[in-house]
């Protein structure tokens, strides 16, 4: 089941600025495109990301940025690296603290991504069924400067397809992570999340699917209509 978002819109007098923090491919930047027609978006990330899908790139430190280049964007959007996955770009809570703490400072609406065992809080957690696509990759966001509701989480069609304990498990969701036992090829993550502009089995895997910062820009620009706040001009 698709999940239903706010449709609402704010009038801009120009385009929106956006802030994509450890941007990676991008993921998250192709469904902020979709939520805010026309706006600029700026990638930062710590890593050279030649299949970064956004308007601008800046490699280098997200904190460091934000601290200096923060204020002039009207939302920013940070997903700064969970434990599990790709072990060069390691994430730890310390790390989530500072992040949130230069979030802060900014004084501009944000939205940080992070994963179960985080210290961050939870506002929102949203999963691929939701927006009925072929991974479930639970997420959590928390909201600062704005608010929305949690929407619905839909019951799981079925397993995640692969090998565990030496048991093969079918099921209408591919692993979208890691390598080998069945899981996701190229081919399937880029169906799967609804990304066609990178073929980097490990970005692939990190990359938000648009849906989910899709559904997020509509809901924040449905929440400032709701309290009549605009964007920061
Ligand atoms: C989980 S991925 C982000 C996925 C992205 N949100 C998307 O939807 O495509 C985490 C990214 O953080 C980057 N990274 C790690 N440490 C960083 C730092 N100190 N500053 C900026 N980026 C960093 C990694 O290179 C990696 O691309």
């Amino acid at each position: 089941m698709t999940q239903p978002t706010p449709i609402r819109r704010v009038a801009l007098t120009r385009p929106l600025r956006v802030l994509d923090t450890y941007s990676c491919i991008g993921g998250a930047t192709a469904g902020y495109r979709l939520a805010f027609p026309g706006c600029h978006i700026t990638g930062v990330d710590i890593q050279d990301q030649p299949d970064y899908c956004g308007d601008a790139f800046h490699q280098g430190d997200a904190i460091e940025f934000i601290r200096a280049y923060g204020h002039e964007f009207d939302f920013i959007h940070a997903s700064p690296p969970c434990q599990g996955e790709g072990a060069p770009t390691k994430g730890t809570n310390a790390r989530r603290n500072a992040e949130m703490a230069a979030l802060e400072t900014t004084g501009r609406p944000y939205v940080m991504e992070n994963v179960a065992g985080s210290e961050v809080r939870k506002d929102i957690r949203l999963c691929g069924e939701q927006f009925g696509l072929a991974v479930l990759m639970h997420r959590y966001f928390e909201l600062g400067g704005w608010t929305t509701v949690q929407p619905a989480h839909p019951r799981h069609r079925g397993r995640v397809r692969g090998w565990r304990h030496g048991v093969y498990h079918d099921g209408p969701y591919v692993a979208a992570y890691g390598n080998g036992g069945g899981k996701a090829t190229v081919e399937e993550i880029r169906t799967a999340k609804g990304i066609d502009w990178s073929t980097d089995h490990l970005r692939l895997r990190e990359a938000l699917p648009p849906a989910y910062t899709e559904w997020i820009g509509r809901a924040f620009l449905g929440s400032r209509a709701a309290t009549g706040l605009g964007v920061a001009a």
